[in-house]
């Protein structure tokens, strides 16, 4: 049966360490209103632990001043639901007081990842994901940590950050779940209107076709302009950005580089949306 617990010291009692007698445990962080592309994510959790634990947490450190903090989709009773028959075992989900009570002003700040893609379009947000994510590791002390590679930057960021600091957890990539027009799984789009939601799915198809050119030996640069033409032509959607870097590591691609990375975000009315692909270069 699901637990759902709110506060960190409850959730340090059920899972500290020294009590586990060897069980592993699998952990699902999210900020809820749950689809298939989180769910999957405890699908692969729940094959490779003995316990699933996710949280749900609307984290506002990662939310800048003019973004949709407020307006972000939120359904307790549903998610809870949906864990329940997912086969998680623990859910927590704690209040913005227990996670943050107060301030002192330390800052973790990711390196150079963070200067191009979302990390560029959206100052501060990757510092809110690794401030929250380190507390989240702390309070449950996961041996395995899963992350959607919708969210590219953040996974790359994250998988750095528990390299660098010798974090215990292991992280694990999770494909990205689409809907059968191509369109990813996101929370945020039951905030795309109707005519939005039709021309959506031309995102991935753009960077699909982007994604051929680069096989065809085409330029990085003529690629992201196809993609960006395409984009704008089927959409009316604004594009906040289109780029060609290597994966992980982010960087300008090179000769040597052996996974690209084509990603986009693109704005509209309600709802800013993200995509790639990951393709190794033969
Ligand atoms: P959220 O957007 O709720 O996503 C939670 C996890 O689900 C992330 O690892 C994300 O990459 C994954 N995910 C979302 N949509 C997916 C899809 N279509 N296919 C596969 N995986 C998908 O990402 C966050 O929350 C937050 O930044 C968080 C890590 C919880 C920190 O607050």
């Amino acid at each position: 049966k699901l637990q759902v617990i709110e506060t960190i010291e409850e959730m340090r009692k059920l899972l500290d360490r020294n009590d586990r007698k060897g069980k592993t445990v699998g952990f699902v962080p999210t900020m809820g209103y749950l689809h298939e592309g989180h769910l999957s994510l405890v699908q692969y959790a729940r094959e490779e632990n003995d316990l699933v634990v996710m949280s749900i947490f609307v984290n506002p450190a990662q939310f800048g001043p003019n973004e949709d903090y407020a307006t972000y989709p939120r359904d307790k009773e549903r998610d809870l639901q949906l864990a329940a028959s997912a086969g998680v075992d623990i859910v927590f989900i704690p209040s913005v007081d227990e996670m943050y009570p107060h301030e002192s002003g330390i800052r973790i700040l990711p390196g150079e990842q963070k200067s191009v893609l979302c990390g560029a379009k959206r100052p501060g947000h990757f510092d809110g994901v690794l401030k929250v994510i380190l507390k989240l590791f702390n309070i449950v002390d996961p041996d395995r940590s899963y992350f959607g590679m919708k969210d590219a930057q953040q996974l790359s960021i994250i998988e750095s950050f528990v390299h660098d600091f010798n974090l215990r957890t292991k992280i694990v990539r999770v494909p990205i779940v689409r809907e059968e027009d191509g369109l990813a799984k996101s929370s945020r789009n039951v905030k795309l209107s109707g005519v939005e939601r039709k021309e959506a799915p031309a995102i991935y198809k753009a960077l699909q076709k982007g994604a051929k050119y680069i096989e065809q030996g085409k330029h990085p640069e003529e690629a992201i302009q196809m993609v960006k033409e395409m984009i704008c032509s089927e959409t009316t959607g604004e594009i906040d950005y289109v780029e060609i870097l290597s994966f992980p590591d982010l960087q300008p691609i090179e000769e040597h580089s052996k996974e690209i990375i084509i990603a986009c975000a693109v704005k509209f009315e309600k709802a800013r949306l993200i995509d790639n692909i990951i393709m190794s270069t033969k």
